[in-house]
């Protein structure tokens, strides 16, 4: 059991837009060792930095091209174990991201698959036999590569057209399709071992961990995930045994599957069923000032899952935002986002925070894509560290860089807002701060919903320990509301100890204020 979670608070590094220390326009490894003390300056301890793989960029990397070798853009095998042995000198952990789903099509494995002679890669991937048979029929495919291959057939993708699936079998096989193969057959077999090996290969050379990309998209036609958690509880057990003190991070969005799956813990995201979108984005997020947000279909999920995944640990991860999802700061205000900081912050699981949410930095409208970024482009502008050329991200020419910066509010960058007592990072940390001083704040602590109600204000719930018990109320509202009577009666003549906005009286929550009681 990997200890080190119990106290482990991340930050998301998208690779290519946090430092450049060659001026080349792309941030890299050696840029990434230099900022660590800023990270540990957060309070963060942990890094999951996005996939740093050879690969032709066509989905920033999601498309892998050699499994075994990182992208020479950002440094050398050698230089990423260097970075994982600058990381544990300063106590912190970092995972990278396996993408076990789907290749690049330029992968060798594919380019074999692809031959007509039956060779050790043919069944790698997931192929029909007929080059007009495709997958119209079959879950978990997102389209097909049709044409341009010596085999007569037609191989599915996971995702966009240039990543070919790889085959882990399917869970309900149509009897009339013999190219669709069970789980237990020779070709989905190698493919979970070849994938152990990966794991196995970045651990041995010190890496965390994993956060693992699209992890239901395994086994086809599978309905209830069945196989996939199955699959899963196989290979998490493996990597288990071989590295004990590894972890995984599931992009699953249903932490009872995932945790079940093996999982040592899940996000919650912008897809499934969670609700995530409805707290910080969407028309109506709950911690805008306009009052309108509902989070009463979120907490009635989290609150089931939290007890649906108590006996496997529980961590299920709010992440601030991610490489895929717009920031939230295209949809709250900065005093909207520190409340939003502090709900993300006193809730259990390991919080998870995407680079530049602790500056409020934009989410970049009208950017052309990059590397299959699409409308993801404008969550991932380069890091700001200060006030020089390129906000201190690069030293290349302007023109050079990878995404350019966000010129419309350059002032926001990691020096100004650190000498600002009042702006976003320094609250971070503060929060950061004040929820490492708290036993009953930590990953692991029990929580408990003390009052949510549909489309009302404001949300109060308890987190508690052995030795502390405290209770949270949030009013991002931007009007006063009344406390409920089993409210009052919890915190009469109990202290407040950490507050942002207007004071609490004995029976109004001030609009746009959070507070934190000390119970016991
Ligand atoms: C989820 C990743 O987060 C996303 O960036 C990527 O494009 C897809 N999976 C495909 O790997
Ligand atoms: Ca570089």
């Amino acid at each position: 059991m990997a200890e080190w979670l119990d106290e482990a608070l991340f930050y998301e590094v998208y690779p290519q837009s946090f430092c450049d220390s060659n001026a080349d326009g792309i941030g890299d490894f050696k840029g990434l060792m230099g900022k660590l003390d800023y990270i540990l300056s957060l309070g963060c301890n942990a890094i999951w930095m996005n996939p740093c793989f050879d690969s032709p960029f066509i989905d920033a990397g999601y498309d892998i091209r050699d499994y075994y070798r990182v992208a020479a853009r950002y440094g050398t095998n050698e230089d990423l174990k260097e970075l994982f042995k600058a990381v544990h000198e300063k106590g912190m952990h970092m995972i990278l991201d396996l993408v076990p789903g789907h290749t690049s099509d330029e992968c060798e494995w594919f380019k074999q698959s692809k031959k007509h002679e039956r060779n050790k890669y043919t069944d790698r991937y997931v192929w029909s036999d007929d080059i007009w048979e495709g997958f119209e029929s079959v879950s978990g495919v997102t389209g097909a590569i049709r044409g341009g291959t010596e085999r007569p057939g037609t191989c599915a993708t996971n995702f966009f057209n240039c990543q070919p699936a790889l085959n882990y079998g399917f869970a309900r096989k149509d009897p009339d399709k013999k190219w669709q193969q069970g789980v237990d057959e020779d070709g989905p077999r190698a493919t979970v071992k070849e994938i152990e090996k990966v794991m196995d290969f970045w651990l041995s050379m010190g890496c965390d961990g994993f956060r693992v990309d699209m992890a239901h998209s395994l086994v086809k036609n599978d309905d209830g995930h069945l196989a996939t958690i199955k699959l899963w509880q196989e290979m998490s057990g493996y990597l288990k045994e071989r590295h004990p003190d590894a972890v995984m991070v599931s992009e699953w969005g249903e932490p009872e599957k995932a945790l079940k799956a093996g999982f040592d813990m899940d996000f919650l995201l912008h897809f499934g069923p969670s609700h995530y979108l409805e707290l910080f984005r969407e028309d109506k997020p709950y911690f805008s000032a306009k009052g309108e947000g509902d989070i009463s279909e979120f907490f009635e999920l989290y609150v089931r899952n939290l007890k649906l995944t108590k006996d496997q640990g529980g961590l299920i991860c709010i992440p601030s935002g991610n490489h895929d999802m717009r920031r939230m700061a295209k949809y709250l205000t900065d005093d909207e986002i520190k409340i939003a900081f502090m709900f993300l912050l006193t809730m259990p699981g390991v919080p998870f925070i995407y680079y530049g949410d602790e500056l409020g930095m934009r989410y970049v409208e009208g950017l052309s894509s990059v590397e299959g970024g699409y409308e993801r482009t404008g969550s991932r502008s380069p890091m700001a560290f200060d006030a020089t050329a390129n906000a201190g991200f690069s030293s290349a020419p302007e023109e050079c860089l990878y995404i350019r910066q966000d010129e419309s509010k350059s002032y926001i960058n990691v020096e100004t807002e650190e000498a600002d007592p009042d702006s976003i990072l320094n609250n971070v940390k503060e929060l950061i701060g004040f929820r490492r001083e708290h036993p009953a704040l930590s990953n692991r602590a029990d929580f408990s919903l003390v009052y949510c109600k549909k489309n009302e204000y404001p949300v109060v719930y308890g987190r508690s320990c052995d030795d502390e018990a405290l209770l949270l109320i949030f009013n991002p509202a931007g009007r006063n509301e009344k406390l409920s009577d089993e409210v009052k009666e919890l915190i009469k003549d109990k202290t407040v100890i950490f507050s942002m906005g207007d004071e609490l009286s004995a029976d109004t929550v001030p609009g746009k204020s959070a507070h934190v009681i000390m119970i016991k």
